[in-house]
Formats: structure tokens, C-alpha cells, sequence
């Protein structure tokens, strides 16, 4: 399949893999491009730039496809020194970055100097203009749906995604609650040039992360999600547990005078023990709805191939099928996911 996003990032299917913390490694990323989309490395989850070009390094050592890394601008107590991680991206020769969180405005030039291709995630309409105002290549329109940060807005992605089309002159990927090709073929259909998956690619043979993780995926359903930090302006779509249990209860109590110092426990140092060591119930880590659509532990070839195959299914045989009369009942679009 040829769309402007396969064309502007060199890749065969128009499917990237979102930057996720403690996911993100290279095995994940070398994965997605072998497989001919594109990989991301998760830039942050390497602490230092030095760790970060290794990184690089290793992923090159995987594949000799296209791959590129994810930098991420949260509120942070310590600022990451992020020329230097971008120094890091220069020299190790990648050409794609997703940028994600505030706006990528100040690292434009130093990106664009070195050749990169930069797309960037956005949650609005109007972020996202913001985004092709300042040179961004790309967006990837992420919406309510989605796992990790959806924004204060609240727009699921059956709007956001046709109002982003309207608006957009650059091509856009749908993110946040794409599975399969039936994601796929719908967010074609709403006017973007591909899909960025992060969820879903967790739930994978490579993702390098606990059994206890991708097992968790595959039991939980599209109603065990939920948003926390709502009070900070810095919402976060994350899996029920424990520690986030208690986590919604310190919300509840504090209401607006909520602080991110009340609730350290349960959302500062999460990651490693969720990913490395499998303990399910450490605290707040992003999760999309999309969960509910996950019921397996593919290969990233197995699930991008059966994305592909399904997408040209639906759409020469479903959507073809309607125009031409032929009724396909609704067993394809069952049959295809
Ligand atoms: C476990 C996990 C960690 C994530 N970490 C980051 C991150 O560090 N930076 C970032 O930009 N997005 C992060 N995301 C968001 C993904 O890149 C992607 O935008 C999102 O997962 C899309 O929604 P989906 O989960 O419904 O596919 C993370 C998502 C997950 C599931």
C-alpha cells in the first residue's frame, strides 16, 4: 500500500509504532521496521543521550530498514537535556522523529538542519495546524481513545480525525484505538495516510516486556481503562490496578488542590516495575481502549501482515462488494480482525 506516509518515511505499510516508555528498545523497533513499518525508540527511557545513541546502535545492528525515535516534552521536575539527545539522533543517522507533548517549536531547526522528518502527536485541531505552521512533516492525530496522554479536550477519534482532514494541508496517521485492519481501513476512510499503534504492539512475541504485561492485555476489556491526573491538566488514560486504585482515591480526597507530590507512589518510578519485573499492580502506566480488541500475543509480522491481508480484504471485497451489490453479510468484517 503507497500513501503520503509510506512515501515520506521510506516504509512499506503505513503503520508506526508509537514512542512508548519501558517498551519502546530496540528489539520493539527493529521489529516494526523488519516488518515494514516504522519502529520507534523511546527516546526518554534511555537516561542519558550517551545510552540513547547506543541504543541507536543496537537497533541498526537489528535492521537495515528505517526506524526512528520518539521524544517525548512532559512536565518533568528536571528538564532532560534535549539538544543532546537530539545530537545523539543526528549522529546515529536517524531520519524520523515523533515528538510528542509540548510543542516541538524550539527544536525545529536543529531537527530539520539534519535532515529529519518530523511528525508530530497531537491531540486537537488546533495543535495539530500548530504543528504544520512550525515545519512538522506530519501528524499523528491521537485521540480520546488512545492510551497514555489524550489531552483536556475529549475528542474521540470518529471526529477528530475528519475534522483534522478538513483542516490539515500535511498527511496525518490516525492514533489511539487502532488494532487491525479494520482500524486501518477507517482511518483511511477519515482522511488520514496510515495508523500509529501503541497499545497493541505491546501485546507482541518482540515487545520486550514481562509476560505478566502482555498477558494483562489480553484478559482486560475495552472497560478497564481509566483517566487519572485530570486535576494537573496532564490526564493519563491508564490500566485499573491496585496502586491505581489508591491513586483515585488521593484524587478523590483532594479534589483540585491536588499536587503531583500526593501521588508519587503511584505514578513515579512505575514503569520499570510494571515492564522489567511484571508487578501488575505498581501503579499508573498507559493503556488504550483498545485493550478490548486484543486477544493475542502475535508476532509484530504476524499482526502487521494480518493488518495488511485484512485491509485489502475489507476493501476489495466488503466496501467493493456494497457498490458492486454483493452482499458479504457481516461475517468479513468478524472474520478479518
Ligand atoms: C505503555 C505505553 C507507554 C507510552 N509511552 C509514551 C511515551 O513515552 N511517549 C509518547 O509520546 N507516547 C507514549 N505512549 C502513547 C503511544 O505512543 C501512542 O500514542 C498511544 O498508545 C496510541 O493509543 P493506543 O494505545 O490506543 O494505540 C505510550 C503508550 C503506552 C501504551
Amino acid at each position: 500500500m503507497k500513501t503520503a506516509i509510506t512515501e515520506l518515511f521510506g516504509i512499506e505499510h503505513p503503520i508506526i509504532q508509537g514512542g512508548m516508555h519501558y517498551v519502546g528498545f530496540a528489539e520493539l523497533a527493529a521489529a516494526v521496521s523488519n516488518a515494514g513499518g516504522l519502529g520507534l525508540i523511546t527516546g526518554l527511557t534511555q537516561k542519558t543521550p550517551e545510552l540513547l545513541a547506543k541504543e541507536i546502535a543496537r537497533c541498526r545492528d537489528m535492521t537495515d530498514k528505517p526506524f526512528g525515535v520518539n521524544l517525548t516534552f512532559l512536565p518533568s521536575f528536571t528538564a532532560p537535556p534535549y539538544p543532546e539527545y537530539i545530537a545523539a539522533i543526528k549522529e546515529g543517522g536517524v531520519k524520523a522523529v515523533e515528538t510528542a507533548g509540548r510543542s516541538p517549536e524550539e527544536y525545529m531547526p536543529a531537527l530539520k538542519a539534519a535532515g529529519i522528518k518530523v511528525i508530530h502527536k497531537c491531540t486537537s485541531v488546533r495543535h495539530s495546524l500548530k504543528a504544520e505552521k512550525i515545519g512538522c512533516d506530519a501528524v499523528s492525530v491521537d485521540g480520546f481513545e488512545c492510551g497514555g496522554h489524550p489531552g483536556e479536550d475529549d475528542i474521540p477519534n470518529m471526529i477528530l480525525l475528519p475534522r483534522a482532514a478538513d483542516e490539515l494541508r500535511i498527511p496525518f496517521v490516525a492514533s489511539g484505538g487502532m488494532a487491525d485492519a479494520r482500524s486501518l481501513v477507517a482511518a483511511l476512510s477519515m482522511g488520514a495516510a496510515g495508523m500509529n499503534m501503541g497499545t497493541r504492539f505491546v501485546a507482541t512475541k518482540e515487545a520486550p516486556v514481562h509476560d505478566n504485561v502482555k498477558q494483562a492485555l489480553v484478559k482486560a476489556t475495552e472497560l478497564d481503562t481509566v483517566l487519572v491526573m485530570r486535576a494537573l491538566r496532564n490526564t493519563e488514560r491508564v490500566l485499573k490496578n491496585k496502586g491505581v486504585k489508591e491513586l483515585i482515591e488521593i484524587e478523590r480526597e483532594k479534589g483540585a488542590s491536588l499536587k503531583i507530590e500526593d501521588i508519587l507512589d503511584q505514578v513515579a518510578g512505575v514503569y520499570p516495575k510494571v515492564m522489567l519485573e511484571g508487578d501488575m499492580d505498581a501503579g499508573a502506566w498507559s493503556c488504550g481502549m483498545v485493550v478490548g480488541l486484543i486477544n493475542d500475543i502475535p508476532t509484530v509480522k504476524e499482526l502487521i501482515d494480518r493488518i495488511m491481508e485484512g485491509a485489502e480484504r475489507i476493501i476489495r471485497q466488503r466496501l467493493t462488494g456494497f457498490l458492486d451489490g454483493v452482499s458479504t453479510g457481516s461475517a468479513p468484517a468478524r472474520a478479518i480482525a
